[in-house]
């Protein structure tokens, strides 16, 4: 939620900031706005309602003069609506300070009482314009701006993330955050804050981190760090592994078909450097180490949404190989209802943008309660990982586009390789049945490619079926977690009711659903797999008795399937944990193009932003 960079460097801030607001424009698209301290050392901002465009607009209607100091933001609304007024950044001393927010001021009813008792006045409804008043007050009395934004983010409650600029100290931008993200970016006589990477890897792949409750401040030649309390923090730098064009479309009509058209290269990427000789290699697993892995009883996976499941695909293959319960819970939902948690308890959160914030509070809740933590996550320097004990990263590179795609199977990969390990550690499968289970995830890229053949036909269908109200998702085992991706796919791409369910439960309810003309989509089960096969057969004959069109996603020559459905998107043959991998990409590519068919945007839709950074 909320995209935000900040730059000092060069007098090309204007070019900067709306670089680095394009990339983060995923975040958050209800508003966006920029300031500047131009040459002549004053503050000048513009931001308009709507998306990105609409500022980039008004730019080349008012012009902004260039600088060298900067702050830029893409908004989530929160506290207030999506307009002009309420679009950060927001301004305290006499619009002498500029400062933009991510997050939630909790206490800021309290605080905009106290300003307002003290004769302060307000022009927006936001709880962060509290933050920019609170900073230009303590300003006046400080004269030093680091000293007054410390002394302010100690008396804020909640998550924020704050950058705050003052004509007093151009070339200087300083930065606070709890609960929410921010990273450092490190250039060569400039430097760089955004919510993540992505907002700088135009310019640097050198970035910093800094941690919970700390205040950073950049100069064009300097970056300092200090706790809330004053005291300095030394700067945990990394590289970032990916380059700028991997951020871009590159040519595609959206993010998200780009990002589709990557689900071989994501699984193959965090596959690299993680098998050997048909063996799991995760040195990522020390810091928690052989022994506790080994004594663990229970494993909760806790993620929201996609993620989540990704999590539920996981449980099945973690529980079949290395013979340990796993309980899969929506973040917000583990983190309130007090679930036992033991030393013998490992907690493995999934997330992509490894700031979901549910997700982050369920960590801190799991490590407070003395269980082991584990993080899957895809975001490097991510504050999720930060949280936890050890960290699986997920090398699907930048996922741009809000529907989350090929983080999905990257997670599920990452969930096997660690599943196949603690099956090693445990002792609960051979090293041939490791080596088996390595071979079909190595073999997994390839089949990807052939199922991303089928996309002119799924299009086709997607396109036919624009004026559709109403998709269902049937799968089993590991086909439901599928069903119910599809189904999250539609819902908040088409805008359409669309509902996934275990085929198992058709008969308890939802079959009361199908009426003629019902579109269901069905993820079959290999016919070599034994005996959901049939049964899931018999669940097409079912519904299609009543009048559902049915969509079959199954394997390749399954010849039973053929007879009873409307149309078959084959897939490659694969061991039965390893189906996921493969009949989720239609649903992607199904949901994108349902969208598209409709005139809808696709990389952002309605209300959503990518990393759900307030709980
Ligand atoms: C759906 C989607 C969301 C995310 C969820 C978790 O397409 O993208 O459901 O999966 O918000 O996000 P992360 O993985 O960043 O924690």
């Amino acid at each position: 939620m909320c995209g935000i960079v900040g730059y000092v460097g060069a007098d090309k801030s204007i070019e900067v900031l709306m670089g680095g607001l394009r990339r983060l424009e995923y975040r958050g698209y209800d508003s966006a706005g920029v300031a500047v301290i131009d040459t002549a050392g004053h503050i000048d901002t513009r931001k308009r309602a709507g998306k990105l465009q609409m500022l980039v607009d008004e730019l080349a209607e008012r012009p902004l003069a260039n600088g060298a100091t900067g702050i830029g933001h893409t908004r989530w609304a929160t506290h207030g609506g999506p307009t002009d007024g309420n679009a950060h950044p927001h301004l305290g001393d006499d619009g002498k300070l500029a400062l933009i927010h991510n997050g939630i001021i909790e206490n800021f009813n309290e605080l905009k009482q106290e300003l307002l008792d003290a004769g302060e006045t307000f022009f927006s409804e936001t709880d962060t314009e509290v933050a920019a008043i609170m900073v230009g007050r303590a300003y006046r009395e400080s004269g030093s701006l680091y000293e007054s934004l410390r002394v302010v983010v100690n008396r804020l409650e909640g998550a924020f993330t704050l950058l705050v600029m003052h004509e007093n100290e151009p070339g200087v931008v300083v930065g606070a955050r709890r609960n929410s993200p921010l990273v450092i970016g490190l250039g060569d006589g400039e430097n760089f804050l955004g919510s993540d990477v992505a907002a700088f890897v135009e310019f640097t792949r050198r970035a910093a981190e800094i941690g919970q409750d700390q205040i950073v401040t950049i100069r064009q030649d300097s970056v300092t760090v200090t706790d809330f309390a004053g005291a300095p923090v030394d700067l945990k730098e990394f590289e970032i592994s990916w380059d700028a064009s991997a951020a871009d479309k590159g040519g595609w009509s959206s993010f998200m078909k780009k990002e589709i058209s990557e689900e071989p290269e994501a699984v193959a990427k965090t596959l690299l450097g993680r098998v050997h000789d048909g063996a799991v290699v995760l040195d990522e697993l020390t810091p928690i180490g052989d022994d506790v892995l080994k004594g663990i009883d229970r494993i909760a996976i806790v993620a929201c949404g996609t993620a989540a499941y990704a999590g539920m695909v996981g449980k099945y293959a973690i529980e079949q190989w290395a013979r340990v319960p796993v309980d899969v819970e929506l973040s917000h939902e583990f983190r309130y209802r007090d679930p036992v948690l033991t030393e013998r308890t490992l907690v493995i959160s999934i997330s992509q943008s490894g700031e979901t914030m549910d997700t982050m509070m369920a960590v801190k809740y799991a490590r407070e309660q003395g269980a082991h933590t584990l993080s899957i996550c895809n975001t490097q320097g991510a504050s999720i990982p930060r949280e936890s004990d050890a960290v699986i990263y997920t090398h699907a590179g930048p996922e741009v586009a809000v529907a989350s795609t090929k983080a999905f199977v990257a997670q599920i990969t990452a969930l096997y390789l660690f599943g196949l390990k603690l099956a090693e550690l445990r002792g609960t499968l051979d090293a041939a049945e490791i080596a088996e289970n390595v071979t079909e995830l190595s073999n997994i890229p390839g089949k990807l490619e052939q199922v991303l053949e089928t996309s002119g036909k799924i299009a086709e269908l997607a396109h036919w079926m624009a004026n559709t109200r109403s998709v269902l998702f049937l799968g089993r085992h590991v086909g439901y977690p599928v069903a119910l991706e599809g189904a999250l796919k539609l819902k908040e791409l088409a805008y359409i009711h669309a509902e996934g369910f275990a085929a198992g439960e058709l008969k308890h309810g939802p079959i009361a659903l199908i009426e003629p003309g019902q579109v269901v989509f069905v993820v079959v089960p290999s016919p070599r797999q034994g005996s959901l096969h049939p049964k899931v057969v018999s669940n097409i004959q079912e519904i299609r008795a009543r009048g559902a069109r049915v969509i079959a996603i199954a394997e390749q020559g399954d010849a039973a399937v053929l007879p009873h459905a409307d149309e078959v998107i084959p897939i490659p043959l694969a061991g039965r944990m390893f189906e996921p991998l493969l009949s989720v990409v239609p649903l992607h590519i199904f949901g994108m193009e349902l969208a598209a068919a409709k005139g809808l945007d696709v990389d952002q839709p309605r209300n959503l932003a990518k990393s759900v950074t307030v709980e």
